[in-house]
């Protein structure tokens, strides 16, 4: 809320007018939370009906946001709400909209063929310099924008729900993405007070893991960070035991990482170094 309409970091950003397509639970949210800091949006659902309600849950959430925020000052929540609600115009029509947006974000229905149809109409009238994301959940970037000829402007922003309250955004992008377009979303992200997490096809690094495991599914300290407290020599020990008793099982195979630092007596937070240093 302090960084709220406080729009010079948006005049300076690459991103300041977005498009959301779907209003549901998770495009009512990012249309809410990039209305917040200060962009231009633009909600687009299928009809005037299903809009309304979104406008309505949005303005709802936001009511519970300021009873906190503006606790002592019920008229200066009233204006704020005003005012981001002033920053967010609907449509039905995706294709007009899109044709002076710096950013796309797509959150519809998780169907492959639904979103490649929609992507695929949209590639065809946006400018250029447009970025297209999906915030889909399981399905992959690089087969989503298949369906479109920016497969350098083409990303994926995964947004927590509840929007408003969950800080975890993972970037992720597909082998065509560009450097810029990479960094266009980072910078996006942060500018939405969100904390972004790298998600390259790739092995994700340790802190990208525990980052997310804590603001994404709301754990107390992520699974490195708590190897660490447990001790790797007595984690050792555990799955030792577990994998003697179940050697077929995966999950109790041995790591050689784990391995390695017990060997070299780098036992976690006791011995002042584990997979993270603390001294
Ligand atoms: N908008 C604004 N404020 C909200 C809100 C919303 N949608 N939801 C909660 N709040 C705020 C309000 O201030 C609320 O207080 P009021 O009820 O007085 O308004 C306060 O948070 C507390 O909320 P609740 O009492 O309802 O419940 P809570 O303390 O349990 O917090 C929660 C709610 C933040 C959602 C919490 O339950 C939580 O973190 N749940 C886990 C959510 C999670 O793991 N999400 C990930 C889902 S998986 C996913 O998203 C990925 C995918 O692809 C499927
Ligand atoms: P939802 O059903 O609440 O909302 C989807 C909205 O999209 C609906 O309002 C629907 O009318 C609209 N829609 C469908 N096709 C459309 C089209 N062609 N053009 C415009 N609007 C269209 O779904 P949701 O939960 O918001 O999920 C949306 C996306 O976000 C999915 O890809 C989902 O996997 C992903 N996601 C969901 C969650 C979650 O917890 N629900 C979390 C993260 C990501």
């Amino acid at each position: 809320i302090t960084r709220t309409l406080c729009s010079s970091a948006v005049r300076n950003a690459a991103i300041k007018h977005v498009t959301v397509i779907g209003g549901g639970l998770m495009g009512s949210g990012i249309a809410q939370v990039a209305a917040v800091t200060g962009h231009s949006v633009v909600l687009v659902d299928t009809s005037e009906d299903i809009l309304k309600n979104s406008a309505k849950n949005i303005q709802g959430s936001l009511k519970r946001v300021v009873k906190k925020k503006f606790a002592d000052k019920p008229e200066a929540g009233e204006e704020f709400v005003q005012k981001v609600m002033n920053n967010i115009s609907t449509s039905t029509d995706a294709a007009s909209v899109v044709q002076k947006t710096d950013l796309v974000v797509e959150a519809i229905v998780e169907n492959l063929k639904v979103k490649q149809a929609l992507f695929s109409t949209l590639d065809k009238v946006a400018p250029a310099h447009t970025i297209f994301v999906s915030n889909t959940s399981s399905l992959p970037i690089a087969d989503i924008a298949s369906s479109t000829a920016r497969l350098d402007r083409f990303g994926g922003l995964h947004f927590f729900n509840p929007v408003p309250m969950m800080k975890l955004v993972e970037v992720s992008i597909a082998a065509g993405t560009s450097q810029q377009t990479f960094d266009a979303l980072l910078d996006f992200t942060k500018a939405l007070g969100k904390h972004p997490v790298s998600c390259k096809v790739s092995h994700g690094s340790k802190e990208d893991i525990d980052v997310a495991m804590k603001l994404g599914a709301g754990y107390p300290m992520g699974p490195f960070e708590l190897l660490d407290y447990v001790g790797l020599d007595t984690s050792k020990f555990i799955i030792d035991g577990w994998y003697e008793k179940e050697p077929e099982n995966p999950l109790f195979a041995p790591s050689p990482l784990l391995n390695k630092l017990v060997a070299e007596g780098k036992l976690g937070k006791k011995t002042g170094e584990g997979f993270y240093k603390y001294k």
